[in-house]
């Protein structure tokens, strides 16, 4: 049984391909297009899929599709889109001609899908679920007991009442793109003060059971041209800060104060849900999910005994849902299992690699058989303070670098956090980086008694080293626990960091600059080496150290953004970086 599971048309697409209900490939397009946030037709993942499964479009058995573009078209008529919009047919008709699909086509609703993402993929035999996110046809947050191959959605909050529009008005309000510069606010909120929680409780208020409402008296999403009216700037007595523009104190607290107020109502709305179902365990989904430092305290301080929450929570994961909601139909037998990891992506052999460095004239040192000399001298830059690009095996699916498509550096080092912005990710200085430590070494460096594979909680660094690259101002870190059973080289290169320095843990942050998705081929990491200043780039058992670059390197780069841009633009078009976008 071939399901093949799709995302597309609103955010991040992608697809995934699951056979007799095991996830065999997943991807997003924007790491074949280079388009951040693709939302067009995955077609390179679509094609991937296939390739990485062995089989031909004839194979399938169905394909699933993550939302009901029938319903989603009521809410557009009732938002007053543009008629050119409401076409229920679109999705199906792209599938047809794009793909030359003409078996079946199933079609779950968009916070189904994200509740299936969760909770097929969390290893738990019942759950409490729970969804949240901007919007998905016309539910924004949904609540649901699961088990076995049933999931009852049992109660909903509907557009335009949204945490995640709360969220990304603020977003935009705080002069970033919205949907890509929530998690800066997030960021931010650490170095503010939560003054501004009376303003922030009458912009969302939460009501008895599951409900909340917004005064839209503040927002300007539904027909407006941007995502707040002039009522929140009088609100906060402040204007929108410009892009680009200098961070106040003041912009802080809001952040500040909006991260409070939504950690707040998560958390009742948690405790509400645990009463409505008795379950111990929580899954949870929707862009809202990736809200990591919420996430922590909702398993601190909440009633749920475990969590799990997708990796790709928002919009990209919800094909892995649609597929399995697809191969439980099909069936009758419960998909998924425990995901142990989300090295889903393409990966490159040693043999291509050797070919490619060979064809563009790159000289590179050789480690082919012998993986602890390699894994020696990528300990001899890291703790020389080198930040070192690492690519190794599949591509991981979702928004984090898990230890497949990284950027690594010396967590000790306290140049390292200015530098890593500024030079290389050419980013906030204000921006936390995450670190990866082996697991077996995580409770004695982090309040943290559980795994925690996929960075999407925050926790207290508990650590007798100075972290000053991975310490969060308010002395929290997001780690990702590495073990070595699921990901033996990167769990071996943190081993031996650890033999060398004491330090069992690296800065871990993704391997791209700002604006461009994360790398995903061998030349894609090789144009970044070139765009950047990382000091080393490891292609699988191949180092190659900036100064071995030869002169003329760096007349590739100007082709390369050259290239970014464009793409830039064309994918974008769709998708407004000051407006959510509904289409
Ligand atoms: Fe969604």
């Amino acid at each position: 049984m071939n399901v093949l599971g799709l995302s597309a048309f609103f955010h991040e697409s992608a697809c995934c391909l699951l056979r007799d209900g095991r996830l065999v490939a997943a991807a997003e397009e924007e790491r074949f297009s280079r388009v951040k946030h693709d939302p067009r037709l995955p077609a390179a993942a679509f094609r991937w899929c296939l390739k990485q499964g062995g089989i031909g479009l004839l194979d399938l058995d169905a394909v699933a599709f993550y939302e009901s573009p029938v319903a989603k078209v009521s809410r557009q008529l009732w938002a007053g889109a543009p008629a050119d919009l409401l076409d229920p047919e679109r999705p199906e008709r792209a599938l047809r001609e794009g793909l030359g699909w003409e078996g079946p086509i199933l079609t779950f609703r968009h916070h189904l899908s994200h509740a299936a993402s969760a909770f097929f993929f969390s290893g738990f035999p019942e759950a409490a679920v729970l969804t949240v996110d901007g919007v998905g046809e016309w539910d924004t947050t949904t609540y649901g007991r699961a088990e076995g191959t049933a999931i009852d959605l049992f109660a909903s909050v509907a557009f335009p009442h949204s945490l995640g529009l709360l969220y990304s008005t603020l977003t935009s309000y705080l002069g970033f793109a919205v949907n890509d510069g929530e998690y800066k606010v997030m960021g931010l909120a650490p170095y503010g003060e939560p003054r501004y929680l009376e303003e922030m409780r009458r912009l969302v208020m939460s009501r008895p059971g599951g409900q909340f409402r917004l005064d839209l008296r503040y927002f300007d999403f539904i027909r407006g041209r941007r995502m707040y009216s002039d009522a929140l700037a009088d609100l906060f007595g402040q204007p929108p800060r410009p892009r680009e523009s200098e961070i106040t104190g003041f912009h802080r607290d809001v952040a500040r104060s909006l991260q409070a107020v939504l950690e707040e109502i998560l958390l009742e709305k948690a405790r509400w849900l645990h009463e409505r179902t008795g379950l111990p365990d929580l899954c949870m989904a929707g862009g809202v999910a990736l809200n990591c430092v919420a996430n922590g305290r909702i398993l601190r301080e909440g009633p749920f005994r475990r969590l799990f929450v997708q990796p790709a929570a928002g919009d990209s994961g919800g094909c892995l849902g649609a597929a399995a909601l697809a191969h439980a139909q099909l069936t009758g037998e419960r998909p998924g299992g425990a995901l142990p990891h989300v090295y889903l992506g393409p990966s490159w052999r040693e043999e291509d690699i050797a070919g490619l460095l060979d064809a563009a004239g790159l000289p590179a040192l050789d480690f082919r058989h012998r993986e602890a000399d390699l894994l020696a001298a990528v300990v001899d830059r890291l703790a020389a303070g080198k930040v070192v690009g690492w690519f190794h095996g599949p591509l991981e699916l979702g928004p984090r670098a898990l230890g497949g498509r990284s950027l690594l550096a010396d967590p000790r080092d306290p140049a390292m956090r200015d530098r890593l912005n500024r030079l290389v990710k050419k980013r906030e200085a204000f921006r936390p980086f995450a670190p990866s430590v082996l697991a077996g070494h995580a409770a004695g460096h982090f309040a943290l008694d559980h795994p925690s594979p996929f960075m999407l909680e925050t926790c207290r660094v508990t650590s007798t080293l100075d972290l000053p690259a991975v310490t969060h101002v308010d002395g929290s870190a997001r780690p990702q626990t590495v073990d070595p059973a699921v990901a033996p080289r990167f769990a071996a290169l943190l081993e031996a960091f650890r033999r060398r320095t004491g330090c069992p843990l690296l800065v871990n942050t993704s391997f791209n600059v700002r604006g461009e998705p994360i790398v995903a081929s061998p030349v894609d990491a090789l144009l970044c080496l070139g765009a950047t200043e990382i000091d080393a780039l490891v292609l699988e058992d191949f180092v190659i150290d900036r100064e071995m670059l030869p002169a003329n390197w760096a007349d590739l780069v100007p082709a390369w953004r050259e290239r970014s841009r464009s793409g830039f633009a064309q994918g974008r078009s769709a998708v407004s970086e000051d407006l959510y976008t509904f289409v």
